[in-house]
């Protein structure tokens, strides 16, 4: 979590940073800072709040004068968000200012030791030692001073530093958080995500864990810790500048929603060539994929979600076990892996800490890594064995959804490539699920027509205190994500439960009126679902199902009917998660909820 953006060139940076900082602020946005070099010495202001607090602070930037520096958007870990704990952190003297995104995790025994040598701490945070040790070890040599912090710190950092005796340059530094490098004319950046230096630049390094950048206006210099200079090649980034612009919606959230069929396309076609699935980036051959024993998912929030659909898709299509599990707990229980064994790695941002850690615990027990990632280059992209990116463009709002969509497609892309490799399945049916994969975007842009339904159905509950979700099988893994994009965004609690499992205690919480939201999508699973319906019906439920266009006499039971298009049942989940996002999006609207920027949440989660 945590945005940092960074700064020189020969404009003035203040409303360079803050306009880079209105793009980083779904990394967290309970408090903001910049740090400025006026010439003389670093300027620095903050403040606890949004962004806008600390843009009506500087006019907008105007009152911040100088063409050098570092800006920080805030998702507290440690001391709460406050003025003093927001970032940049200064050295005593003032003359070393720092942002940082990750956790110094042995941050209390350097403060101890700073302390005892006399250094005075302001903040509660793990960052403000940073800023410290810069003083400690500066012997007039910026690049030296960097490698000897480096060489004390442990944890995870992306660091932004600046030196009132360096006028014309800063450096920063990056370990298991992101940080790129944006090279302009006569203007550099550093960013946490590219979405921040797009409307400046494309051209970006990316830099690997502790490469060290100095940069200039005119300079942009990778070292080493032993301060050799590295050469690396500058990638073009092709992301469309509106991609990260709301472009007339009121929320990111509804924008990207939108956009899903776009997605879908982009992730899904460069894909199929002349009648096959081709995933070049892949190197599981057919003799790897039969010698497989078993197939782990490893994911976190949304992306777990995704990992349950792809249990049952590729269970149930390759006859190979499948286990899923929450990266935060996976890393932890000493799994069971073996040489060879597969691991599923989904990440939209690529750098969640638990999915990291996750990947890297299978790995070093001999596991091949597969990973379904949105950000190219990012830490869990670059340690897989083998990525398939999900060309969903950035996603901004806090709670997923194109990314959700895209990551399911590669799913089924997985489990059809593998199924058809294994002879499980028959020409035709090869054909028949390809067309349906294609079909898909198409499908989605249909629902999508019929927005203003699931508006009307959102202004009938959107003051309910409790929501449930069911399903059966995919129709529950979906039922998850869309109790999950409810709560998050509208804060109405929300459970999920496997259709037949609501009598087994839960069922005692539905009394007259509670609203039962019941996926019933697939024809076999239909009538049992429909059984459930009518036990929570019996007890006084409002139900209100999803299903598709074919599925007989639903409204003779339920409420409240949403009908999704026919598609092979494998693929439904990507049709009936669309109304459930724009019922979450809705029903959060009409409650007044800060969509794009939900409470306490931020979209990227690099702490434990
Ligand atoms: C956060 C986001 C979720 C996301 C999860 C995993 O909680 O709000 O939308 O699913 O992190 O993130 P990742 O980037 O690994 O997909």
């Amino acid at each position: 979590m945590c945005g940092i953006v960074g700064y020189v060139g020969s404009k003035q940076a203040c409303p360079i940073l803050l306009e880079g900082l209105s793009k980083l602020e779904y990394r967290g946005y309970d408090s903001a800072g910049i740090a400025v070099y006026d010439g003389n010495k670093i300027d620095v202001k903050k403040a606890r709040g949004r962004l806008r607090v600390l843009s009506d602070m500087v006019d907008g930037g105007q009152n911040v004068k100088g063409v050098m520096g570092i800006g920080h958007t805030r998702w507290a870990t440690h001391g709460e968000p406050s003025d003093v704990n927001s970032h940049p952190h200064v050295s005593s003297s003032g003359r070393f200012a720092v942002v940082h995104n990750g956790i110094i995790e042995n941050y209390l025994p350097l403060k101890k030791r700073l302390m005892e040598k006399g250094f005075q701490f302001v903040s509660e945070t793990d960052t403000e030692v940073i800023a410290h040790l810069f003083e400690y070890y500066y012997k007039g040599d910026l690049l030296e001073a960097m490698t000897k912090v480096l060489h004390r710190v442990e944890g995870s950092y992306a660091l932004g530093v600046l030196c009132s005796d360096y006028p014309d340059s800063f450096v920063a530094v990056r370990k298991a958080s992101p940080m790129i490098v944006g090279v302009g004319r006569g203007e550099n950046f550093i960013a946490s995500d590219v979405t921040a230096i797009l409307n400046h630049t494309r051209n970006v390094y990316y830099l690997e864990d502790d490469e060290i950048v100095m940069l200039s206006a005119d300079s942009v210099k990778i070292y080493n810790t032993d301060r050799e200079e590295i050469k690396k090649e500058i990638f073009r980034v092709n992301w469309d500048v509106s991609s990260a612009e709301k472009g007339g919606y009121e929320h990111f959230m509804m924008k990207e929603i939108e956009e899903q069929p776009k997605a879908l396309r982009d992730t899904i076609s460069p894909r199929i060539k002349d009648g096959k699935i081709v995933l070049d980036e892949v190197s599981l051959t057919a003799k790897d994929i039969a010698s497989l024993r078993k197939i782990y998912i490893v994911a976190c929030g949304s992306a777990y979600h995704v990992g349950v659909v792809g249990k049952y898709t590729i269970e149930r299509m390759c006859r190979i076990p499948v286990e899923v599990e929450v990266a935060s707990e996976f890393r932890y229980h000493d799994p069971l892996i073996s040489e060879g064994d597969l691991v599923i790695v989904i990440s939209q941002s690529g750098e969640t800490a638990d999915t990291l850690a996750a990947l890297k615990e299978a790995k070093s027990r001999g596991a091949r890594i597969l990973s379904i990632v949105n950000v190219v280059g990012s830490a869990i992209a670059n340690a897989s064995d083998d990525v398939i990116y999900t060309w969903a463009g950035p996603e901004i709002a806090v709670a997923t959804t194109k990314a959700y969509s895209t990551q399911l497609a590669v799913i089924y892309l997985i489990a059809v490539y593998m199924a058809e490799k294994l002879g499980k399945l028959t020409d035709e049916q090869y054909k028949n699920l390809i067309s349906e994969l294609s079909a898909l975007p198409d499908k989605v842009a249909e629902i999508l027509k019929n927005k203003e339904e699931i508006q009307y159905l959102a202004s009938q509950f959107f003051s309910c205190k409790s929501i449930f979700f069911i399903g059966r099988n995919i129709d529950y893994a979906v039922s998850l994500e869309g109790s999950l994009k409810l709560k998050e965004i509208s804060y109405i609690h929300s459970e999920a439960y496997a259709a037949g499992e609501l009598k087994h205690g839960t069922i005692s919480l539905i009394e007259e009126g509670t609203l039962v939201v019941a996926l019933a999508t697939g024809s076999a699973l239909y009538d049992k679902t429909i059984s459930n319906v009518k036990e929570v019906k019996a007890r006084g439920a409002v139900v209100m199902a999803v299903t598709a266009a074919s599925r007989e006499h639903t409204e003779d039971v339920c409420d409240y009917v949403i009908r999704i298009p026919d598609a092979d049942e494998l693929v439904l989940p990507s049709l009936s998660v669309v109304p459930l996002q724009l019922f979450g999006y809705y029903v959060a609207s009409l409650k007044g909820c800060d969509i794009d920027k939900p409470r306490n949440l931020a979209k990227s989660v690099t702490v434990e």
